[in-house]
């Protein structure tokens, strides 16, 4: 198949990518966090598509994008108040949420699960894309599975040209990271996946504490239910093996030197001798989100096989970037 470059800023390409999914292809779409891999959520032909393009295993459920709150609430049980307040605040935004599914979903969309994620995307293209096909679109990262999200059209495309019917250029993703998933199934509610929304904005709009699922910061087993079954495959990951090191900048540079990896990954405002390969991704979690997935790619265009990178911040959104960074490295870690 060839996969069509369109672009969102030309409407006759937005009606294009809105017909191609009513048809049960899939199209790769930007958000504000990351670029999607698109399907009618209510077509399970359509869906299973998305699993086969990604490589990505069929325990993994999806997220179902929605343009406004409204359209969310034939997809699930109830739409309990936690869940308003919450879409009130951020929606549309990088923030997805678990309820009860309704009976009408396809079981290939969540996986088997009884529950379904939902999100409004707040990116202008997935909105307008999302009212002229008129379906609500089942949408994973658009990327292979296991490599890192795509953060431009072109990392998309890289991934799954020929696999798909088209890619919507929409510019670079606004946020970098993916959202912020929050189950919402039980009394209190359990943050699965930090990302663009930090579970602190979470609290203070429900006047509630969220509690964190251990898979935020360490290793599941590979066998057995997950809360979030994302979490337990090796993820967001360059071939390169990453190393995240804490502690401070002279300290990183002299167990580099002692170790010697082909390249580091650093902030922007870090002094780095001369002679090191250094891709750096920014200062503070905003610009890291925003880069981070990126950079990663840079790493396998390199051909760097070991690379330390320095651990950014975990507050606020930062907590997301050392999240993805954690699992790129394949949860290695040190102190120095
Ligand atoms: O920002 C995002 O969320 C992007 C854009 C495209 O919207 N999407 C995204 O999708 O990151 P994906 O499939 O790469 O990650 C979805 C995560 C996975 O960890 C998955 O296991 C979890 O959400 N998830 C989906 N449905 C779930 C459910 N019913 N229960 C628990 N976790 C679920
Ligand atoms: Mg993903």
């Amino acid at each position: 198949m060839t996969t069509q470059l369109l672009s969102a800023s030309n409407p006759s390409d937005i009606a294009l990518a809105a017909q191609l999914l009513r048809a049960g292809e899939l199209v790769a779409i930007p958000t504000e966090t990351v670029y999607g891999l698109a399907a009618n959520a209510l077509d399970a032909a359509a869906v299973a598509k998305i699993f086969a393009a990604k490589g990505r295993p069929q325990d993994n459920p999806l997220i179902v994008h929605v343009a406004d709150a409204e359209q969310a609430l034939p997809l699930v049980k109830a739409f309990p108040f936690t869940a308003q307040r919450l879409a009130e605040a951020f929606w549309p935004g990088p923030l997805t949420v678990i309820l009860q599914r309704a009976e009408h979903i396809p079981d290939i969309v969540s996986a088997g699960l009884s529950t379904l994620a939902l999100r409004v995307p707040a990116h202008p293209a997935a909105q307008a894309l999302l009212r002229a096909a008129g379906i609500t679109l089942a949408a994973p990262s658009a990327n292979r599975s296991g490599s890192p999200s795509p953060t431009l059209a072109s990392h998309a495309l890289d991934d799954l040209n020929g696999k798909i019917a088209a890619v919507l250029d929409g510019g670079p993703c606004t946020v970098g990271v993916e959202s912020t998933v929050l189950d919402l199934t039980s009394e209190t509610p359990l943050l699965l996946r930090p990302g663009g929304i930090p579970a602190g904005q979470l609290e203070a709009v429900l006047g509630q504490k969220v509690e964190m699922s251990p898979a935020v910061t360490s290793a599941l087993p590979m066998e057995g239910a997950a809360p979030s079954p994302g979490m337990k495959y090796r993820h967001y990951a360059p071939r390169a093996a990453l190393t995240l090191v804490h502690g401070p900048l002279q300290d990183f540079i002299g167990y580099a030197e002692h170790e010697n990896p082909d390249g580091l990954m650093a902030f922007d405002s870090d002094a780095i001798p001369e002679g090191w390969p250094v891709l750096r991704y920014g200062d503070g979690p905003e610009e890291q989100a925003k880069q981070l997935f990126a950079r990663l790619r840079e790493i396998d265009a390199l051909g760097w096989q070991t690379a330390f990178v320095r651990c950014p911040s975990k507050e606020g959104l930062g907590l997301a970037v050392y999240n993805r960074l954690l699992r790129a490295a394949a949860f290695r870690e040190v102190k120095v």
